[in-house]
């Protein structure tokens, strides 16, 4: 059996929480389901807006929650002053478009390598492991090993759009091709956005997978099974 690591995002918990502005459903509560029910992180996004996640999930996740915490944040001083703060075991350095819509490619470099690469190494010298949401492509995981990356997440979402088309075939050869450059850098390897019940199978089996990152598909199952059986429904199909 292979030992592929499930990081579940738990934005979504959050975005449910601010719809009444109440308590409930409290994200502590959901990253300890998380982590007793099959995933190996708790993922959260801190997003510039604050849309979904606020500092004080973030920080209560971290002070009350046993276990991995991975967080999403983009490339901004604010935010390396939060993961410095905070210190989660993971931070995972992700775009966020102007205009709020969530990420539909992975980060654009061109010209942000120098800033880029001071985050990483005051990150890294923390003690945590920084990686980067790149495309499938040669050139933008080149570029993040060059800066000092530890990490590569690569972006599913044109593998998760072309599902049951028959583009799905090439998506999925470029998520191989990629992974494979991926493991000779020797970073670790994961992947995310857009993966749900239908489509995860053939990623979690690309040779040197490491970790899937997953997010609205499990929290929208879970409305109806419940977190621990959406979670644990997803780590079971993955192995
Ligand atoms: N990985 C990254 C870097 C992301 O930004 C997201 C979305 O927050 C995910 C994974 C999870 O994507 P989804 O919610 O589509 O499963």
């Amino acid at each position: 059996m292979r030992n592929i690591k499930l990081g579940v995002n738990i934005d979504h918990i959050a975005t449910l929480r601010n719809a009444r502005n109440e308590k409930n459903p409290d994200t502590v509560e959901a990253a300890r389901v998380v982590l007793s029910s099959g995933g190996d992180l708790a993922v959260m996004h801190l997003r510039g807006d604050r849309r979904h996640i606020k500092d004080s999930d973030l920080e209560r996740v971290r002070r009350e929650v046993k276990g991995m915490l991975h967080l999403e944040i983009a490339a901004t001083p604010e935010m390396e002053k939060i993961a410095l703060k905070v210190r989660p075991d993971s931070v995972c350095i992700v775009p966020e478009p102007a205009g709020g819509a969530s990420a539909q490619g992975g980060l654009k470099m061109t010209g942000k390598l120098a800033e880029l690469e001071k985050m990483i190494g005051n990150i890294s010298k923390a003690g945590i492991d920084v990686g980067l949401f790149v495309d499938p492509e040669p050139q933008p995981i080149r570029a993040a090993h060059n800066i000092g990356a530890d990490s590569i997440e690569l972006c599913a979402v044109k593998y998760s759009e072309s599902w049951g088309k028959k583009l799905q075939i090439k998506e999925l050869e470029q998520l191989q091709l990629a992974s494979f450059l991926v493991k000779e850098l020797k970073m670790n390897l994961s992947a995310g956005h857009g993966l749900d019940y239908y489509n995860v199978v053939p990623v979690a089996r690309i040779e040197g997978m490491d970790c899937l990152n997953i997010g609205y598909s499990i929290i929208s199952r879970a409305m109806f099974v419940g977190l621990k059986t959406a979670v644990a429904e997803m780590k079971r199909l993955m192995q």
